[in-house]
């Protein structure tokens, strides 16, 4: 936080000058979008927009066709809060996005009968209009921000003119923040290819460690507090949890068979090798501005660590993992056992979920193969969806 006397600071160019404290002080630890969402509590005042009582961004994963909710104003509790859904099950939003223009709906009440679960929360929530602006990268869907408010046709031409300036800069944030997190996954990708990669990491087995890890953490959100931002960016980065793996020699990343003990101990190094690959990258890329760097560091750094201390490279213990790599390591390992890799057949579903509840407490977080093991209807789905295939 800026100090009170910090006006008072001496201008090094010697021009008199007064310096103000910054609302969106650069010592402030929410990542990018997050702030502006948040300041909309101080900017509302400002401009007068005090009836807008919630903004919020869905993205739109063009893989699976679904929207989710991403970031929101204001704490507590949400209408909308872990939701995802088809966006052709919302057929006025899928217009939205095809007309590619704003759109204002002066009383919600229109959508009382519509089939989609989200617009009875948000009117049982008690909003009463909305205004909605697609967001579009580069031609494509990104997702949609959302300004709802608890007064029937608030958003007039006046405040939606105020509004827009406002709703550009938490879009271009927001997508800006994703396309660094695109270049890390496309440099990630290239150094793979360069690589020779195994099959394993060329079929399904990215997509499937992202949907794990976001079926888990939504398990989890409620105990551990997680909200929609932590699970985007854990899904996202769950797939990189092995970066580590190019920097490992041919002959034993693809091995047909066991590894020997001193090839086991070469094998380990992928670890410290992925975090010193993320340590360089930020320098080299700049991507100080991905806000959640630090998650994914801790995945790479801590996703072979056990509960009991007997994982490596640290030997760290309990809560001395971080929750992203405690979920990171149950869905790794099961992924790795349900699927079939040069040393080792495909392992069946009971057999995976015996294994992880005989390894639960020493090994892994009994919260997360619980988590794990609650979605198994949506696990089956998943393993369909995204089964092993060489073209991936
Ligand atoms: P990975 O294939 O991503 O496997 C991740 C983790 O899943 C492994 O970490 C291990 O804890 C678990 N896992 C995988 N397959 C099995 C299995 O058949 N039985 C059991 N009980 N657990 C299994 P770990 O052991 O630290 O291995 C790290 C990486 O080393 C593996 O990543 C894989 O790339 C490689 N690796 C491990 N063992 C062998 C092996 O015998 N042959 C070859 N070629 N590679 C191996
Ligand atoms: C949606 O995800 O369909 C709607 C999200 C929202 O209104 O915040
Ligand atoms: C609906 O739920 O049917 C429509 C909601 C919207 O388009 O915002
Ligand atoms: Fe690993
Ligand atoms: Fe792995």
């Amino acid at each position: 936080m800026a100090s009170d006397n910090a006006d008072q600071q001496v201008n090094p160019s010697g021009v008199e000058a007064r310096y103000l404290n910054d609302p969106f002080g650069t010592d402030d630890v929410r990542s990018p979008i997050q702030r502006l969402i948040s300041s909309h509590d101080e900017i509302r005042d400002y401009v007068g927009l005090t009836s807008v009582s919630r903004i919020a961004i869905a993205l739109y994963d063009a893989k699976t066709h679904r929207l989710k909710t991403f970031i929101r104003s204001g704490a507590g509790e949400s209408p909308l809060d872990h939701y995802t859904a088809l966006l052709d099950d919302i057929p006025s939003l899928a217009e939205v996005a095809r007309l590619k223009r704003p759109r204002v709906v002066d009383n919600l009440g229109v959508f009382k009968d519509s089939p989609s679960l989200h617009s009875k929360r948000l009117i049982s929530h008690g909003f009463k209009s909305s205004l909605t602006v697609p967001i579009f990268d580069h031609g494509e869907l990104f997702g949609f921000l959302f300004f709802n408010s608890e007064e029937v046709g608030y958003f007039t031409e006046v405040i939606v003119h105020q509004l827009l300036p406002y709703a550009r800069a938490i879009a271009l944030s927001a997508v800006n923040e994703m396309q660094s997190i695109r270049v890390l996954q496309a440099a990630v990708k290239t150094a793979r290819e360069f690589s020779h990669l195994r099959d394993e990491e060329t079929g399904g087995h990215l997509d499937r460690m992202a949907r794990y890890s976001r079926l888990m953490a939504l398990g989890l959100a409620e105990k551990y507090g997680f909200d929609d931002e932590f699970i985007e960016y854990l899904a996202q980065f769950a797939p990189l949890h092995d970066i580590g793996k190019v920097g490992i020699p041919d002959a034993i990343l693809l091995k047909p068979g066991r590894l020997t003990d001193q090839e086991f101990a070469v094998m380990r190094a992928h670890v410290d090798k992925g975090i010193a690959i993320i340590d360089s990258m930020r320098r080299d890329f700049h991507l100080d501005s991905v806000s959640y760097l630090p998650m994914l560091r801790n995945i790479v750094a801590f996703h072979h660590e056990a509960m009991d201390g007997s994982g490596y490279p640290k030997g760290a213990k309990g809560d001395e993992i971080p929750i992203e790599a405690r979920i990171i390591s149950v869905a790794d390992v099961f992924d790795a056992l349900t699927s079939a890799r040069p040393y080792k057949h495909g392992w069946s579903l009971d057999a995976a979920f015996e294994f992880l509840h005989s390894a639960k407490e020493k090994r892994f977080d009994k919260d997360c193969v619980a988590a794990l093991e609650a979605g198994r209807e949506e696990i089956v789905k998943i393993q369909a969806q995204f089964a092993e295939s060489p073209l991936g």
